[in-house]
């Protein structure tokens, strides 16, 4: 009989999926590559160009997955308390620019050393904040009301 392994612990919990991420070394590369699809392909030029300050936000949004993955609360450390709707609400963002952030984020996904379990799990973990974001946005803008 083959020797069996323990099973990983489940994305999701304790700092399971940091750890599979590359802890923060892992993030960074991944938030890296991210900025950089984003700054190349025309398909984001949108919303790379609402950034005011690209080395700044690659920064911050490294520091925040570093917690929303179970790791350390990097952005905390640095930056102090976050709302992720909160911080977007000065965007128009619309389901287009919701699912250019998504598709984004697929492509530097798609270029990290992990498992297609890992890159599933955390697309779909992404795209819970990414509509909050959209709803909040929608409200700011008056298109939806808060109850809707
Ligand atoms: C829904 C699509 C999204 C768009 C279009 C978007 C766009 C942006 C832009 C343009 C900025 C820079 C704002 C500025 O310079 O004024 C920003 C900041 C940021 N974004 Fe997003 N974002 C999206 C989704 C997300 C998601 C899903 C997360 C987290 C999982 C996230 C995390 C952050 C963080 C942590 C910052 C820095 C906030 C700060 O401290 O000021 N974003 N985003």
């Amino acid at each position: 009989m083959s020797e069996q392994k323990p099973p990983a612990a489940a994305f999701g919990t304790l700092d399971a999926t940091y750890q599979a991420a590359g802890g923060e070394a892992g993030i960074r590369r991944l938030v890296d590559s991210f900025y950089a699809i984003m700054g190349q392909n025309p398909a984001y030029a949108r919303i790379y160009h609402w950034h005011r300050n690209v080395p700044e936000a690659r920064d911050k949004l490294a520091r925040f997955l570093c917690g929303w993955m179970g790791g350390p609360r990097r952005y905390r450390e640095k930056y102090g308390p976050i709302n992720i709707p909160q911080v977007h609400g000065h965007l128009p963002v619309t389901n287009a620019e919701r699912d250019m952030w998504l598709n984004c984020m697929a492509e530097a996904l798609a270029e990290q050393p992990y498992s297609d379990e890992l890159r599933a799990y955390l697309r779909e973990q992404l795209a819970v904040p990414a509509q909050r974001i959209t709803d909040r946005c929608a409200v700011q803008a008056g298109l939806k009301t808060q109850s809707e």
